[in-house]
């Protein structure tokens, strides 16, 4: 997936075209966002485009994100007249709410049509999201089937057909691309070390120190046992940041010969565990403090 690739205004310009074209074949949008970086895997510029056409927002990858934090961000998409749905695309979890909210949304849609003699056609979806968030996974996972999907990527289009998700849904088989929300510095840590920004295209070393602190901030217990760190107050804690670092990196044996620290092989290490949720299902960004975290002083 081309997650590295730069958009340029033009690009952003062309993925809202594109998107906005297409709305009329559809009944429903599914924005797939990333339940761990709900803040900054959202494209605010969607609202522009997407006024007419109902939209659910599918906080897929919920499998690695805090329950609670789910949970909280649903209630405040709700507060907000916005309706959210949390998904694991890669179990299949999730789905039939998904879909069974799709079809209420879109009742009086098909009510209408019925009324005019016009039945048996399926819902029809649109899958949109940034890079990574999900779009395919979450299209095969409906589908029950792999479904080659190209074109995602900024400044392509390509024609679309429609895949069937089963007799009552279909889905638009290319998905609408969106790009991330790279505002702040702390929203372009939240998707690199998410994966939605490719590490080889960032400093690993510096990637990971900051995503190390920032999850101190935010779950240090979960972080001080995956890296059997002291914690403040215990015998051994390490007061400077960066001597805790090279702590944990010692303690993953990322030690060079002559016994320097091997900072790029843990800051992969680090990025690895977070990606695969070994240090616990985590959520970067709460509904109430959306920028909390990395403070902004660090712009
Ligand atoms: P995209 O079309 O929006 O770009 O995303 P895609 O479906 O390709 O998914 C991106 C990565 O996220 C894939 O991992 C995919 O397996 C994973 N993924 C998608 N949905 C879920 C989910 O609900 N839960 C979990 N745990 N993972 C999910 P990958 O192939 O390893 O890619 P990468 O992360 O190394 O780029």
């Amino acid at each position: 997936m081309p997650n590295d690739i730069q958009w340029f205004p033009g690009h952003m310009r062309k993925a809202l075209n594109d998107i906005s074209d297409k709305l009329t074949y559809i009944d429903v949008i599914y924005e797939t966002i990333d339940a761990r970086i709900p803040f900054s895997s959202r494209n605010p510029e969607l609202n522009q485009v997407a006024t007419n056409k109902p939209r659910i927002i599918v906080m897929n990858k919920s499998d690695l994100a805090d329950e609670t934090k789910t949970k909280e961000w649903i209630e405040y998409y709700r507060s907000q007249g916005i309706h959210a749905v949390a998904c694991d695309a890669t179990h299949k979890k999730g789905l039939d709410i998904l879909k069974k909210t799709s079809y209420e949304l879109c009742k009086e849609t098909f009510e209408r049509a019925k009324a005019k003699g016009r039945i048996g056609r399926p819902l029809r979806a649109m899958v949109v999201g940034i890079p990574n968030s999900g779009k395919s996974t979450l299209i095969n996972a409906l589908c029950n089937r792999k479904i080659a999907i190209t074109g995602d990527m900024p400044g392509v289009t390509r024609n679309f057909s429609w895949a069937k998700s089963d007799s009552l849904l279909e889905l638009m088989d290319m998905p609408g691309v969106l790009w991330p929300n790279l505002g702040t510095k702390r929203s372009q840590l939240c998707l690199t070390i998410t994966g939605a920004v490719k590490s080889n295209v960032v400093d690993v070393v510096q990637v990971s120190y900051d995503g190390m602190k920032l999850l101190e901030e935010l779950y240090p217990n979960l972080l001080y046992e995956r890296y059997k760190l002291a914690k403040p107050n215990e015998e051994g804690y390490i007061e400077d940041d960066y001597e805790r670092f090279l702590d944990a990196a010692r303690k993953k044996g990322c030690i060079l010969s002559g016994g320097r620290v091997d900072e790029e092989r843990f800051g992969k290490l680090f990025l690895d565990d977070f990606k695969a949720a070994r240090i616990g299902r985590i959520t970067l960004e709460s509904p109430s403090k959306p920028e909390s975290g990395i403070s902004e002083e660090k712009e």
